[in-house]
């Protein structure tokens, strides 16, 4: 059952690990991460609560939270699209980040509802409670592509509603990150790659520890930059992408194109249908029509990323 708006200490009701030291020790800033169950958000976590900083973190279900719980100081549990259950999320923290954002491509609910409402409405909860500093997480290329694409739309309508509000914010636009590569990486293991446009598409993906690190540094920085770009170390194709996964698992794997066309067409013929899975198709059709490279971050290498995952 679902305990709407409730607060679980850690302490109390989910056991840490034992291997660090226990989080209500940790003497530093509230931090409010929503997104924690998913990849971003969990690594986000650990690299807070690296860096000193407490953890309360967002959960629809607690139990998603099982392999970061020794990282987290307070666990309150909600609907992010349900307004009414975010109430006392944010009290006392002094700062709120945000990678809440849909994945799934059922029909309801809508990206407009998740990634859209659901961090407006965790961002008016955190000016209500007067919190200083807010993290977003958007996507690399939204602002010059939102008018041609729904979920970069929905991502910069939060950023507009950020920059009108009394909310110190800074919006991360990342490139791919890792667990996105995983992809590639399970179809080498099923044993063919399928890319689009030849896979010519480049991309420098970015481990998400790497991006959580960075979001500790911006907050403990007193003027941080609005908005930062972030890519990872190394720039390869699509195709390169899938070679190397290839080469993690020790195996020969066929590469086999898709045309283009296959996402825009894909995606207006599914508009009126399914708006997720249209906006989806329509995400992958600019990603590899232009890519999306950043400004580098020092970082992890996704070969290792794939060699650890070859090994699971
Ligand atoms: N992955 C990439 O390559 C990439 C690249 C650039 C930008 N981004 C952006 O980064 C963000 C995080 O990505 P990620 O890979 O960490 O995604 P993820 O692993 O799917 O995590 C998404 C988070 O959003 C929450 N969420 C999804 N639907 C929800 C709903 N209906 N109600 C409440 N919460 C909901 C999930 O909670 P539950 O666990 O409860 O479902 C989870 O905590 C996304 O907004 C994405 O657009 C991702």
């Amino acid at each position: 059952m679902l305990c709407v708006g409730h607060m679980q200490p850690v302490s109390q009701d989910i056991p840490h690990s034992g291997a660090e030291p226990a989080p209500s020790q940790a003497p530093g800033p509230l931090v409010v991460v929503a997104g924690a169950t998913g990849y971003l958000g969990g690594q986000t976590v650990l690299a807070l609560h690296k860096a000193g900083f407490r953890v309360r973190a967002l959960a629809r279900d607690p139990a998603k939270l099982a392999q970061i719980r020794h990282a987290v100081h307070e666990v309150f549990v909600a609907e992010a699209t349900d307004p009414s259950t975010l109430q006392g999320l944010c009290d006392g923290a002094y700062a709120v980040f945000s990678s809440i954002g849909l994945r799934q491509l059922g029909r309801r609910p809508t990206f407009w509802q998740v990634d859209r409402d659901a961090n407006i409405a965790i961002a008016t909860e955190a000016a209500h409670a007067g919190v200083k500093r807010f993290v977003f997480v958007s996507v690399h290329g939204a602002p010059e592509r939102r008018g041609i694409n729904p979920l970069f739309e929905a991502k910069e309508q939060v950023v507009d509603w950020l920059v009108q509000s009394p909310l110190q914010s800074t919006v991360l636009r990342p490139t791919g990150l890792f667990n996105d590569m995983q992809e590639l990486f399970d179809m080498a293991r099923a044993g063919r790659i399928w890319v689009f446009a030849k896979g010519e598409a480049r991309v420098n993906p970015i481990h998400g520890a790497d991006v959580g690190e960075r979001v500790a540094q911006l907050l403990r920085q007193d003027q941080p930059a609005a908005a930062v770009d972030l890519g990872g170390p190394e720039t390869f194709t699509m195709r390169q992408i899938g070679e190397l996964a290839a080469q993690a698992l020790h195996k020969e794997v066929p590469v086999t194109s898709l045309p283009l066309g296959l996402l825009k067409w894909g995606a207006r013929l599914l508009r009126p249908f399914n708006i997720n899975l249209s906006a989806m198709m329509s995400f992958f059709y600019y990603v590899n029509r232009w890519g999306a490279v950043a400004d580098p971050v020092p970082g992890r290498s996704l070969r290792d990323y794939y060699e650890e995952l070859a090994r699971t």
